[in-house]
């Protein structure tokens, strides 16, 4: 383990390949001097979100767990003219400065970040039977991935790519005799993905600024490949 090597590494990573705008960089200095904990993805991370969002072709997304709006603006910034995000946030603190800082970087028309526990706030999505997403970012509260996921398949269609942050938490996020509600809700995530006839999935640790974590990726059956 050697972390700071890990974070001068990402400081490399991100002076050649991940140019971090002034936008971005006012959004984590809004979110930090809002009092939000530092806890949004990486710039290498977030700029990853945005390359898978415009490898899936993604015109419309769905997030949950918004914070300070970071990696939302990663991800919006990868849809094609008339795209859309949603993205669910519990806390208005957050979700207020999450839409000052959308405003900032002029997304505030593509996205719209809605106020709720994202169990309420999904349940809303599906009743108004919008257009499904293509891609579903799951970042929040980890107890509740297990139906965050289900959520995503049921809001979703064949092609859906689904993303779980923080699936692996130096490793302590898996302890099988752990009784955190978090660690227990990322384990039964992976299961229940597991046993999820219609999805794929894989996932890659990663170290980085962040620490020692990682992502699970599973892709809806029946793709543009198999239609
Ligand atoms: N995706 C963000 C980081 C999200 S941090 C980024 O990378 O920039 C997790 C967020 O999930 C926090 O803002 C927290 O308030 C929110 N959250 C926690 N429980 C939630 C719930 N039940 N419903 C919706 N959001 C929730
Ligand atoms: C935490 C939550 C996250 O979504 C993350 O990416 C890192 C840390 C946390 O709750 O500590
Ligand atoms: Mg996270």
């Amino acid at each position: 383990m050697n972390p700071d090597l890990w974070s001068r590494v990402d400081g490399y990573i991100e002076a050649c390949l991940v140019s971090h705008d002034s936008t971005l960089a006012a959004v984590i200095a809004e979110s930090a001097a809002a009092g939000l904990p530092p806890i949004a993805g990486s710039a290498a991370q977030g700029k990853l979100l945005h390359l898978l969002a415009r490898l899936a072709r993604a015109t419309r997304i769905l997030e949950v767990g918004t914070l300070g709006g970071y990696s939302a603006i990663w991800l919006a910034r990868a849809l094609p003219p008339g795209g859309r995000l949603v993205t669910l946030e519990v806390d208005p603190r957050h979700a207020a400065v999450a839409r000052r800082n959308l405003a900032r970087a002029s997304l505030e028309t593509l996205v719209q970040v809605r106020t709720g526990a994202a169990l309420e706030t999904l349940a809303e999505l599906g009743r108004e039977q919008g257009a499904p997403f293509d891609l579903v970012f799951i970042d929040a509260d980890k107890s509740n991935s297990p139906s965050y996921i289900e959520w995503a398949e049921r809001l979703g269609h064949p092609g859906t790519l689904i993303l779980l942050d923080n699936v692996v938490r130096e490793g302590w996020g898996l302890d099988a005799a752990s009784g955190d509600a978090a660690v227990r809700g990322t384990r039964r995530a992976y299961e229940l993905v597991d046993a999820h006839p219609q999805l794929a999935a894989t996932a890659i640790q990663t170290v980085g600024v962040k620490g020692y974590d990682g992502f699970l990726m599973a892709l809806v059956a029946g793709g543009r490949s198999e239609s």
